[in-house]
């Protein structure tokens, strides 16, 4: 790593470090708002706005205003519970369920593949977010949801599958958390 790049990051460590002493993530130069006027910046339709409502249901003291940071990490770890479930599940299916047709085996098997990078992209977006870096943030983003899409395009051809509404539900989650961490301006 280059010097100058070093001493930026360690910068944003710094900053990360002095801003988690105080009650909640705070990120030099994010906007704060609350709950409520974040999820309608964020959500263009009323599925997605409940969803984020849904998303953003654990942030303590909800009328407040608050930095975007502390959103964007709720709604991404959101998103990772639930593309977790959905990992264990393919996989089980895979390992356990003997009535599998070849093209779904197939398919759970190249989706639990995508979904391992999509969860390695969507571990980087919280890693930026907790030391406060915006550097390649959007690409991050947009891996982990392109590695959920293909496996939600994939499960779309079969003919049924136990899997299709979770993986659906995983990449609105990913949609929505994306557009949460726009509000920080990436
Ligand atoms: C096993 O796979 C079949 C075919 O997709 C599915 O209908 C069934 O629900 C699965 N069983 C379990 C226990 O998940
Ligand atoms: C969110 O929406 C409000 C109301 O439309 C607007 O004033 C504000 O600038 C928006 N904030 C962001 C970060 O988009």
């Amino acid at each position: 790593m280059p010097l100058r790049r070093l001493l930026v990051v360690l910068a944003a460590v710094s900053l990360a470090a002095v801003t988690a002493a105080g009650d909640e993530k705070t990120c030099p130069g994010a906007p704060s708002m609350t709950v409520e006027t974040a999820c309608r910046n964020a959500s263009g339709t009323q599925a997605m706005y409940d969803m984020c409502k849904n998303a953003l249901g654990g942030v303590p003291d909800r009328l407040s205003d608050h930095d975007v940071t502390v959103y964007a990490l709720a709604a991404e770890n959101s998103a990772l519970a639930s593309v977790g479930a959905t990992q264990d599940a393919a996989i089980k299916l895979v390992l356990y369920n003997s009535s599998l047709s070849h093209e779904e085996r197939d398919a759970y098997m190249e989706c639990s593949e995508v979904y391992t990078t999509a969860e390695h992209a969507m571990g980087n977006v919280l890693g930026k977010l907790d030391i406060c870096s915006l550097n390649g943030l959007a690409d991050d983003y947009m891996n982990g949801l392109l590695d959920l899409e293909s496996c939600r395009d994939r499960v779309l051809k079969l003919p049924a599958s136990p899997l299709y509404a979770m993986v659906l539900v995983d990449r609105n989650k990913a949609a929505l958390a994306f557009v949460i961490g726009k509000l920080l301006g990436i």
